[in-house]
This record gives structure tokens, sequence and C-alpha cells, in this order.
């Protein structure tokens, strides 16, 4: 029988020991932080998940344990049987004087153990990068060794932080009344959402399963099933472009309530949140004492931010120039004429501007040098802009250091001034062009900026939390490569009740019950009010020019679920993996997830995707062509 573990059990764990236990005995298992050898004395620090207490090993209090001290090297695993006593005090040669030799940064660091008896359990091969909390290691090396990785106290934490929200997520959803079941993973593939990944299945060769991307469909039957209320920690798979806040399999709180409107998912989510960040020691109700949080319109959001996802920790919102321009004829400016001219004549509807002209308000204040809005020039050409137009506000309100300085008529700058409420100082950055990239361009600089100005740290909350509501979105969205109406979301999106008249009539001006969670410009959520009217449901389906043979073909079995008494329903998914991110102070969610993939979909240890066997396709009936 072994004497550690089989008579000596473990007592306490590496961050549990006080100055309260000085004088007793304690049993610690963990890994070898560092030794120190001072002389004939060893100091260890041992570390396990809970934290790291310093242990020492005397030859005149026992030989045999010093004996196994002078081996030990970083991350091997032993085991100590010793007894705690108080740090004392040490010579400082600073002061010149007797100091404690408590560390007031360690939660045990009033104590330590003295050892009287030692094992080892297994010993390590030198780890390629030291097991620290700050690494500068690179990403990949550290992923290739996730499990080494997985030992550093910021990785420890952020999973500690996942164990915590799902612990919150199903007592408060538990408490509310929402039944936990699973959907299935192997789904028949649906078009349209996210790009699924695809399962070959052997007993029906040639066909193939897919990874579900959600449980949408599913979580919709369990209400028709009468089930009422069903939440889920999911799993979902996507075959998508990866960014930082995107993982091709990745978890989701998923939610759906039969008999509710927008405002009950909302209270329902809304008090989910609270309970989250509760668990993480964060109380929210200083900031929102109603315990609710704002909401912003869609089409207010594109306007002001250029997304739907906007930062609102910080203003400096975007201004749709656009109409003043037009009424001014472009007011003599070169690059604004042919858009307004288009305007005039036509061409482009204000309903569905093809190219807009857009500016934002840098405050004098902000002292922004030329080198840095060059930075920011080429930051938007990266992102596809010509480039990054601007203006100085001069005393008089003329302006300055702009490319339209000469040509803009006085009226025209005056008007642009009043709209920006620009003072002596400032500075103008305009955009103007094909409306996406004009967005996506400002959304992008409003933010970088602020970053540049200190008013949002470059990474992580800075202590504030900006919950908003992004609701009302457009029902459908206009495809201009194939010149027709799609779904701007998908086709089972109530719209709103007095939209409905406008369906045939104007699809682009209904809009719908769908909305998102946004959180310091990350999208946290996203659902919607589901539609289960079967006569709306065929004029959306006429609209997107989607006909009976082919919805049944596409949706066949959640269109004859809805024949069977389906009941009002809605629902909600969080971005479990976002949460944690933002919970944990940091911009990438690899750093949230236990194995995460690559931004190119890899597994840096396991190597997957990896080659199979022959064998193995031709059972599955499949043949590969690899592209060189
Ligand atoms: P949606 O597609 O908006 O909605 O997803 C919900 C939330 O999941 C998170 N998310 C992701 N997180 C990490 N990696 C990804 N690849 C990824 N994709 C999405 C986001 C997002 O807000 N079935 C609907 C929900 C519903 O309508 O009830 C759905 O999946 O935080």
């Amino acid at each position: 029988m072994a004497r550690f573990i089989d008579e000596l059990k473990r007592t306490h764990d590496c961050g549990a020991l006080r100055a309260t236990d000085i004088d007793g005995e304690a049993v610690l298992f963990g890994w070898v932080q560092n030794r120190r050898d001072h002389g004939s004395i060893i100091f260890v620090d041992l570390r396990d998940r809970e934290g790291v207490t310093q242990i020492v090993f005397d030859p005149e209090r026992s030989p045999e344990a010093h004996a196994v001290a002078t081996q030990l090297r970083s991350e091997w695993v032993i085991g100590v049987r010793g007894v705690v006593r108080s740090r004392g005090e040490q010579f400082s040669k600073k002061e010149g004087k007797l100091v404690s030799a408590a560390n007031p940064n360690l939660a045990t660091g009033a104590i330590e153990l003295s050892v009287l008896e030692a094992t080892i359990f297994n010993r390590a091969d030198t780890p390629p990068f030291a097991i620290e909390d700050d690494s500068d290691t690179r990403e990949e090396l550290r992923l290739e060794h996730r499990y080494l990785d997985l030992r550093r106290a910021p990785l420890q934490k952020a999973l500690r932080m996942r164990h915590k929200v799902n612990q919150a997520t199903r007592s408060y959803l538990t408490e509310q009344g929402c039944l936990e079941i699973e959907t299935p993973f192997l789904v028949k593939y649906t078009p349209g959402g996210a790009r699924n990944f695809l399962v070959p299945s052997r007993l029906h060769s040639g066909k193939f399963y897919a990874l579900a991307e959600s449980p949408q469909l599913f979580k919709q039957l369990f209400m028709v099933a009468g089930f009422d209320k069903y939440f889920q920690i999911v799993r979902c798979f996507r075959d998508e472009d990866l960014r930082l806040d995107r993982q091709p399999e990745f978890t989701q709180i998923d939610i759906e309530l039969s008999f509710v409107n927008q405002d009950d998912v909302f209270r329902l989510v809304e008090g989910l949140i609270f309970a989250i960040w509760g668990a993480a020691g964060i109380d929210l109700t200083k900031l929102y004492p109603e315990k609710r949080f704002p909401r912003l319109r869609f089409d207010e959001s594109m306007e002001k931010y250029g997304n739907d996802k906007p930062d609102l920790r910080f203003g400096m919102p975007h201004v749709d120039l656009t109409p003043l321009i037009v009424e001014h004829g472009g007011g003599g400016v070169p690059f604004w004429q042919p858009i307004a001219e288009k305007f005039r004549t036509g061409a482009y509807r204000r309903d569905l501007p093809a190219e807009i002209i857009k500016a934002m308000r840098v405050p004098a204040s902000a002292n922004l040098s030329r080198a840095d809005v060059d930075k920011f020039e080429v930051s938007a050409k990266s992102m596809g802009a010509a480039g990054l137009a601007r203006a100085k506000v001069g005393a008089d309100g003329q302006w300055t250091q702009s490319p339209f300085a000469k040509s803009i008529t006085p009226e025209l700058c005056a008007a642009i001034n009043r709209a920006l409420g620009a003072e002596e100082g400032d500075l103008l950055i305009f955009q103007f062009g094909r409306t996406s990239l004009v967005h996506t361009v400002m959304a992008n600089l409003r933010v970088q900026i602020a970053k540049k100005l200190g008013w949002i740290p470059e990474v992580g909350h800075g202590g504030h939390w900006n919950f908003l509501w992004v609701v009302d979105p457009p029902l459908f969205e206009y495809d201009e490569e194939h010149k027709r109406w799609a779904a701007a979301h998908h086709a089972f999106t109530r719209p709103h009740d007095e939209h409905v008249a406008l369906i045939d009539s104007d699809p682009g001006k209904v809009l719908c019950y769908r909305y998102d969670l946004v959180l310091n410009g990350f999208e946290i959520a996203g659902g919607s009010i589901r539609l289960h009217d079967p006569v709306v449901q065929s004029s959306v389906f006429k609209a997107l020019g989607i006909g009976s043979a082919e919805a049944q073909e596409k949706f066949g079995f959640l269109l004859s679920a809805l024949r069977y008494g389906a009941p009002p329903h809605g629902g909600i998914a969080l971005g479990m993996d976002r949460l944690a991110m933002l919970l944990s102070s940091t911009e990438s969610i690899r750093d949230v997830i236990a194995f995460p993939k690559t931004q190119k979909g890899t597994d840096l240890m396991s190597n997957a995707p990896g080659g199979v066997a022959p064998t193995q396709l031709e059972e599955l009936s499949i043949a590969t062509v690899v592209k060189p």
C-alpha cells in the first residue's frame, strides 16, 4: 500500500492554508512551480488549481524529505506531509533590520509548510514554455501543448468562469421554469443560416448528416410539443470564416418560450445576465437599477454607428450627410456631385441607398496629430476604403487641411458643421460611396479612434458594461446580386402586426421581432419571436419567391408541425463563449475555450483535421479529390 494517497490523504489544497492553521499538520499534493536552493534549506512553491503554498525542506527536520527535494524540477508532481508554521521574520538588507517574511500578494503568504515526509508521484520533461501567468510564448506553441497552457492561472481562471456561467445559468433558468432538454447534433441539412459541417452516413451511402448549427428548429418543435419553456447549454457547429470572437464549435445558452412577446424574452434574459454577472462577482444593479437594458432601433443603430452592435461606452456617433448633400446638389464637391445627381434623378431610392456620405466629429480636445490620422487612413484602406477624407474646423467654421476646402460651397460647409455640431479645432472625418463599405469603415474607425483616445481600453471592459438591445430590424433585405428579396435572418421571424399588409406591396418596409443583445460592441445574443401563423407564413414565402413545393422540401417537418396547433413562441440564444470572454477581459474567444481551434480551424495539439485511411473512405462511399 502506498503511503501517499492510500494512507495519507490530501488535507488541504495549495491555496487553503492560513495563519489560523499554524502548528497543524497538512498533506498537500501538487506541481513544483519552482525550487530555490538556499544552501542547506530548499524552498519549493507547490501549485495546484487553487493556489500556491511555499513548502520548506530542512535536512535537520527530515533528511529523507530533503533528499527528495534535491532532485525536484519544475512541473514534477509531488506529495508532502508537514507542519504549518509562520513565515516569521527575515533580515532585509534594504531596510537593515528584521522584517516580516510574509508574502502579502499570496493568499497563503502568511505561512509555509515545513516538510516531514515527501514523495515524487511523477517526473516531468522540461516544459517547452514556463508555466507563468504572463506568457509571451507564441500562441501556436501554447496551443500545441494546450494541457500545459491550461495549467496557467489566467486559463484556469477563465475555465472556472465558464463553470460559474454554466452553474448560474442552470440554476436561474430552472428557477424560471425552463426545462433543460437535449437536441440532436446529427441533423438533416437545411439551407440558409450558417454553412454546415457535413457528416457522411455509412449506412446510407452517398447521404450526409449536417452537424447542427443551432437547435433552432428542434426547440420550436419542443414548443409545438407543449414543453412551454426550454433551455440547453449546447454546442453548435458552423463552418464559417473564423475571427477572434468566432469558433467553428462554440456554446450557446439556447432558450425558447411559449406564449411570450419580445418584452417577456428580454425580461428573462436580463434576469439571466444579472444572475451570471452576480456569479462572477459583479453587481449590475447600480448600473441598471430597474434590471432593464436600453433598446435601440436597428435603423438608428446603422445610421449612428454603422453596424448593429455598437459599443456605447462612448459617444461619437456618425451623421448621415446624404440628405443634406443631396439638398445642396453636392455643394460643389466633385466627389459628392454624382451621388447627389443619382438621388435627384431617382436612380437611388432614399430608403434603399446604394451609396451614402457619412461623417464623424472628433472633438478638438482629442488633439489627434496628422500622423495619427494618417494611421487611421491606412487602416481604412485596409478595409477597402479609397482613403480617409478629413477637415479641420477653423475659428470661422471654415475647413482647412481638407480635400474639400476649396470646392465646397460656404452654405453646405455651414450646414454640415451644424449637422455635426462642429466647433473650432474639431476634426471631421468623412467616408462616401457604397453604403455597406462606408458603414463598415466608419464603424471600425469609431472604435479605433476611441481606443487611441483612451475612451475605452485596448482590450477588456474597463469596468463598463454597456448592454443594449438592438430591435426592429427589417424582415427582408434586398439581394443586389440576384435582384430579389431575401430573409434578413430567417423565414420564420414574426413581422410587426401592422406591417403584415406591406409584405406584398413594400417588403423593404416590413420590420420584425428580431433582436440582438449587444455588450460593449460584441453581439452576445440573438433571437426572435417566431412566425406561427400559416397565412402570414405563406405570404412571407411568396415575397421570398419560395413556392410551396420548395418550402416543403426545405422546411418540411417544421411546416407540418406548425399546422398541428403551434403556440405563439419565441426565443433567443446567448453566445456563452463570448460571455465568458467578456467577463474574463480578453478579446479572443480562444482564451476561454479549453481546446480551441486556430483561425484556420485546426487543432494544433491533435492535428485535426487529419487524413483517414482509404478503407474508411471506401466504407463511406467517398472519393476525395486532393487540390494541389
Ligand atoms: P445566432 O446565430 O445569432 O442565433 O447565434 C446566437 C449567438 O451565438 C453566438 N455565436 C457565436 N459564438 C462563437 N462562435 C461563433 N461562430 C458564433 N456564432 C454565433 C453569438 C450570437 O449572438 N438559433 C438562433 C437563436 C434564436 O433565434 O433563438 C441563433 O443561433 O453571440
